[in-house]
């Protein structure tokens, strides 16, 4: 006996074959979104607990700063405030990053991939490929709030500059321990993450609109064109990007607190 039939949208539509079972695939085809939902989980609970914890997110002497602080603009910011201080105290609830972090956040949750992501692993909308999803009615993002998703290009141009201010703190991180040039392993560190940031930016569904999209004739704008090609090659990685960088993120983060916690050395590699 065939089950009943749970809405008439979707796959579940009357001009649609008709198949009772939500799904004919025998894979573990929940594998991906199961995946999905711990690793967004560990760093959502990660990002949190660090932005909240207003310590250990710079280390003075070689000018390291977690991109979580960055940039760092209230009272308590001291030497990492390179981009000047508030005038006044902010309550202690609000994190030192709470310049950039509405931003970031708004980058990754309309990230074309991401929203891939938590609509199939958190929404089941649909979970899976060939994967009917149990809701009854879809409409898209042509609504409220899931309209708000086409906002991308915007958080594209403010994640631009985030990752220019995180430049300028990748090469800052070469500071000597007497002044000057020096590396370390942090500064190594700092680096390898913020050319993960760009890669990811740059490989922006967006990005890639906004060098090629709209021209009738690439053969009139050879620059864009080529631009456009570089940028589309990075886009095939997108998602493996989107995860790497909320590695690098966690990792970046990570040794910038055991420094300046004092719990480990910076590894020096030169001054
Ligand atoms: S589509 Fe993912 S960052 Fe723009």
């Amino acid at each position: 006996m065939s089950a009943p039939v749970r809405a008439q949208s979707g796959v579940f539509s009357s001009t649609r074959a008709k198949i009772s079972v939500r799904t004919l695939r025998t894979d573990r085809w929940w594998v991906p979104p199961l995946l999905t939902v711990v690793g967004l989980l560990a760093f959502i609970a990660y990002a949190t607990t660090r932005a909240f914890w207003d310590a250990a997110f710079f280390v003075p002497e070689y000018h390291y700063l977690t991109p979580f602080y960055s940039p760092c603009v209230t009272q308590g910011c001291g030497d990492a405030a390179d981009f000047g201080m508030l005038p006044f105290e902010l309550p202690p609830f609000i994190p030192k990053g709470f310049l950039v972090l509405p931003f970031l956040l708004g980058f990754r949750l309309t990230c074309y991939y991401y929203r891939k992501a938590y609509y199939r692993a958190f929404w089941a909308s649909p979970p899976a490929c060939a994967v009917a999803e149990p809701h009854a009615k879809y409409s898209g993002e042509t609504r409220f709030p899931l309209i708000i998703q086409n906002s991308h290009r915007y958080f594209f141009y403010f994640a631009t500059i985030v990752s220019l201010i995180n430049t300028y703190d990748a090469i800052n991180a070469f500071h000597g321990k007497d002044g000057g040039f020096g590396i370390g392993l942090g500064s190594l560190v700092l680096l390898g993450n913020v050319i993960m940031l760009w890669a990811y930016t740059l490989s922006c569904h967006s990005c890639r609109h906004i060098t090629g999209g709209r021209l009738k004739h690439f053969s009139k704008h050879p620059v864009r064109y080529r631009i456009w090609t570089f940028v589309s090659k990075l886009n095939t990685r997108h998602m493996l990007l989107a995860w790497i960088t909320l590695g690098t993120l966690t990792l970046t983060d990570f040794y910038v607190m055991l420094v300046a916690s004092n719990t480990i050395s910076d590894l020096r590699i030169f001054n």
